[in-house]
């Protein structure tokens, strides 16, 4: 497709039909940024620090209370996106570093082999340092329109105010695994919410087409998504070492403890955002969503978590398993491997060990901002253990505002149970009670996992397993929220070219302890010890896998694909100053083997 129609299509498609709802200015400003702009792309900075202090990237919910800033960012997004796209610095060259359109991009050539590649680092352990600079560079784009933005305003206090808050502008990003606020949608409402917004610029107030808009992902209930917490909760505790946590790839004679990681965790939430054929769901195009940014802060934000708690595990060398615009498969990959196409300087790339800390590009989040371990867990347990019983036993209270707000339903102390959905959310003010000590026996409970290892490009596109522990409803576009589903996993994949095709073995984890908490809870499972729930798995778990055109596949049409349901007993934390601690995997069956 011609790069202008394809342009065309990717707007129309994210901003919904009216393209010309973007902002006027009143007069012809472009020219005077692309002066001020650098002439050399590609040199990555990020933006500077203020009177010496590093500026913070926020929760985009908490974001939109800053008017300024909330303002700067959706005029700066609206510029971005409607700039040419031979400019450099468009929307549309920015998010094609990533992959599709497939354009070199800084001068930096693709291999003659990698032309059909993007630069991005999949099934790599580069996939988190790879991103580092990407979003720095992205912020640093968008930090000099935002400058620029806010010198435009009429000469006064407004304008006064908006360079103030210009000048600590980060990028927001957006927390899917933290329960939002009161009963708002895990989508920020700003998000999925209108496809129109007023935006205060230098020439008034006026509404246009949300640059944030994604039609594809409706609002919806985090408690239907329960896994992204217990998951993000389990790789910060249960997963110390860098190799196996920062990437899907199959490792043989990886720990049973670790087959998840924060690209899989990462690609389920693509999934879910990007819904069946939304940009979020397909690799070459999932940059051109502006939702791929907020997210990508958020894993970025998860990382540098991790590192504090994990801060001696680091990049150690890995060949190559999915090639890339600069990188042929079986290449070394180390943490002085160049993050194409991001230059230090003319002639010098970064390396994952130049970026190891974040505080290098001058941002940096609340959680990090001192690098203090106890701070970091505090922060894990307040924001991740809403559906894991990780932390069942303390915290009394803390979940009170959820069960008024009328998320859920609590009908016997101990537990509220949403009736809609699968999700459950403990009270932990209950641990007196007998139902909790079902569960929890000497500070130990065990915690039920299904591993899968499957080949990534299966089907040439995107794709989930859904594991049922109920009913399956014949409506296959229900199940995401349907009460019998234990759990999805999302494989992110697609439009892969040439050698991209090849096998590739990813793993990934569905939990099942929160599942199997509701079976205790509803009396249809006496215990989660091993003879009661593997006995109940066995007899009621049940795999589908969707292709991503909705149709149901049969797992042995599906290449690689593996299930294995294993345990471990968990140390609960006694306090919220401590993380649970994970002991051996036990392997009990498999649920599909080829
Ligand atoms: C980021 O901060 C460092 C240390 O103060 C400084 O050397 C660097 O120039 C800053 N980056 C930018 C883009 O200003
Ligand atoms: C930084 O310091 C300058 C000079 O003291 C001051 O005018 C400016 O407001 C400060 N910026 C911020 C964001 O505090
Ligand atoms: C919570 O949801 C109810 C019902 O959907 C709605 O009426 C109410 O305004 C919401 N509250 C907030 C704070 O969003
Ligand atoms: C991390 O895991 C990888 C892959 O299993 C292994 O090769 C490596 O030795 C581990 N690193 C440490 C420090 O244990
Ligand atoms: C690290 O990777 C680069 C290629 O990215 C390679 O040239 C170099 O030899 C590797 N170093 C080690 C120690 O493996
Ligand atoms: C790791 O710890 C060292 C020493 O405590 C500290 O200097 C460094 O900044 C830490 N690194 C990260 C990424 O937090
Ligand atoms: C880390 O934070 C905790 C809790 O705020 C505090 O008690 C402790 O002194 C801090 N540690 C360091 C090294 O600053
Ligand atoms: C909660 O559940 C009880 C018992 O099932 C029911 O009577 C009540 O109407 C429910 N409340 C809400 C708000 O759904
Ligand atoms: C849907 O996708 C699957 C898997 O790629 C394929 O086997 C099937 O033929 C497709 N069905 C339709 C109707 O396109
Ligand atoms: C992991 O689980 C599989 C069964 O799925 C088992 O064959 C294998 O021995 C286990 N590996 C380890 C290291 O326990």
């Amino acid at each position: 497709m011609d790069f202008f129609l394809f342009f065309l299509w990717v707007l129309s498609a994210l901003t919904i039909p009216y393209v010309d709802a973007k902002y006027d200015y009143g007069r012809d400003v472009r020219r005077a940024l692309q002066k001020r702009q650098s002439a050399q792309p590609a040199i990555t900075t990020g933006a500077p620090r203020v009177n010496g202090t590093i500026p913070l990237r926020k929760e985009i919910r908490e974001f939109q209370g800053y008017h300024e800033q909330w303002s700067l960012y959706i005029l700066a997004l609206d510029w971005m996106q409607f700039t040419s796209q031979d400019d450099p610095y468009s929307w549309y060259r920015m998010a094609g570093i990533h992959a599709a359109p497939f354009v070199d991009y800084g001068g930096v050539q693709a291999l003659p082999d990698g032309g059909l590649n993007g630069y991005c680092t999949h099934v790599s352990n580069l996939f988190p340092t790879w991103h580092r600079p990407y979003l720095a560079y992205f912020e640093q784009v968008m930090y000099n329109i935002v400058q620029f933005i806010a010198s435009l305003y009429p000469a006064g206090p407004r304008q006064i105010q908006f360079q103030q808050a210009a000048q600590t502008f980060r990028m927001p990003y957006w927390d899917w695994a933290a329960m939002p606020p009161s009963n708002q949608s895990l989508l920020p409402y700003s998000v999925g919410g209108e496809p129109d917004i007023v935006a205060d610029g230098p020439n008034g107030e006026q509404l246009i087409a949300n640059p944030l808009f994604t039609f594809t992902f409706k609002p919806l209930d985090p408690s239907v998504f329960p896994e992204f917490p217990t998951r993000l909760y389990n790789l910060f505790a249960n997963n110390g070492n860098y190799s196996t946590w920062s990437n899907e790839a199959w490792i043989p004679d990886t720990s049973n403890n670790s087959y998840d990681s924060i690209e899989s965790l990462h690609d389920t939430i693509h999934l879910a955002a990007g819904g069946d054929s939304g940009h979020m769901a397909i690799i070459a195009y999932s940059a051109f969503d502006p939702i791929f940014f907020l997210h990508h802060a958020n894993v970025d934000r998860i990382f540098a978590m991790w590192q504090v708690l994990h801060n001696d595990s680091w990049v150690e060398p890995m060949a190559a398993v999915e090639p890339t615009r600069t990188i042929s498969y079986g290449d070394s990959q180390n943490s002085s491997t160049n993050l194409t196409p991001f230059f230090v300087r003319d002639g010098q790339f970064w390396t994952s060990d130049m970026v190891r800390d974040h505080q290098v590009f001058n941002y940096t989040y609340s959680e990090v901002a001192s690098k203090n371990r106890s701070e970091v867990i505090t922060a894990i347990n307040k924001l991740y253990t809403d559906f894991s019983a990780a932390t069942m036993s303390i915290d009394p209270g803390r979940r009170r505002h959820l069960r008024r707000e009328g998320f859920m339903n609590s009908t016997k102390s101990g537990m509220g149970h949403n009736k809609r959905t699968k999700g459950a959310i403990w009270n932990k003010g209950g641990s007196n009670v007998p139902f909790v000590n079902r569960i929890i026996k000497a500070g130990r409970y065990r915690d039920w996992v299904a591993n899968i290892v499957v080949n990534k490009h299966a089907m040439d596109a995107s794709f989930k397993v859904y594991l049922f522990l109920g009913r399956i409803p014949d409506e296959i576009s229900t199940w995401g929220s349907s009460p019998g589903l234990a759990g999805s996993l999302g494989i992110f994949a697609g439009h892969m070219a040439g050698s991209g095709k090849q096998r590739r073995l990813i793993t990934g984890t569905i939990p099942l302890t929160s599942t199997l908490i509701n079976r205790v809870y509803d009396e249809k499972l006496q215990s989660l010890d091993s003879a009661d729930a593997e006995a109940y798995l066995r007899n009621n778990l049940e795999i589908r896998v969707v292709a991503s055109n909705g149709t149901v596949v049969e797992p042995s049409q599906v290449d690689g694909l593996k299930i294995s349901i294993v345990s471990s007993y968990v140390k609960a934390a006694k306090s919220n100053a401590e993380l649970a601690s994970w002991g051996r995997a036990a392997s009990h069956f498999d649920l599909y083997a080829p």
